[in-house]
């Protein structure tokens, strides 16, 4: 029978210790790099059917971090909550109509069109499609919003 040394055995000890910590550094790191579009951001979100997307105001979908807005009753339009100046999340102002960004102060129409501010262009819109009488945003296909002057509808 064999006896293992005290200096083994903390050798080897040492050893799976420092192999554990690597495999959860490992892990981590894999963890930290991975795209988190699961999570709350989805590719595709389904939301309602064209008729029920209100006539006034527009509808936010966080889900798609973006908005719906039924314009004039003929076309839904899905914009995006993101502000094309530097990234903030701009909301709708039901006072004045429109969406105005709080960081920069950017101004857009209810459409999504150009206003005022350092936004280089309006407010970029997700593709849509309706699948079995319901809309559904596509939050991978992004259309760059108007430039300022010219409106998008
Ligand atoms: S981030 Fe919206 S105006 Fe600057």
């Amino acid at each position: 029978m064999s006896e293992i040394s005290r200096r083994s055995f903390l050798s080897a000890a040492w050893k799976v210790g420092f192999g554990l910590m690597a495999a959860a550094g490992a892990v981590t790191t894999l963890g930290l790099l991975k795209p988190q579009l699961a999570a709350g951001f989805a590719a595709i979100v389904r939301t309602i059917a064209p008729n029920e997307v209100p006539e006034a105001g527009v509808l936010e979908v966080p889900e798609a971090r973006g908005y719906l807005v039924n314009v004039d009753g003929e076309e839904v339009l899905a914009l995006s909550e993101t502000c094309p100046h530097l990234g903030c999340r701009v909301p709708f102002i039901d006072e004045n109509n429109r969406f105005e960004c709080p960081c920069h102060g950017s101004k857009f129409t209810r459409e999504g069109d150009y206003v005022e501010g350092p936004a280089p262009r309006g407010m970029d819109a997700y593709a849509t499609e309706i699948v079995d009488g319901v809309i559904e945003i596509h939050t991978t296909e992004v259309t760059p919003g108007p430039p300022p002057g010219t409106e998008r509808t």
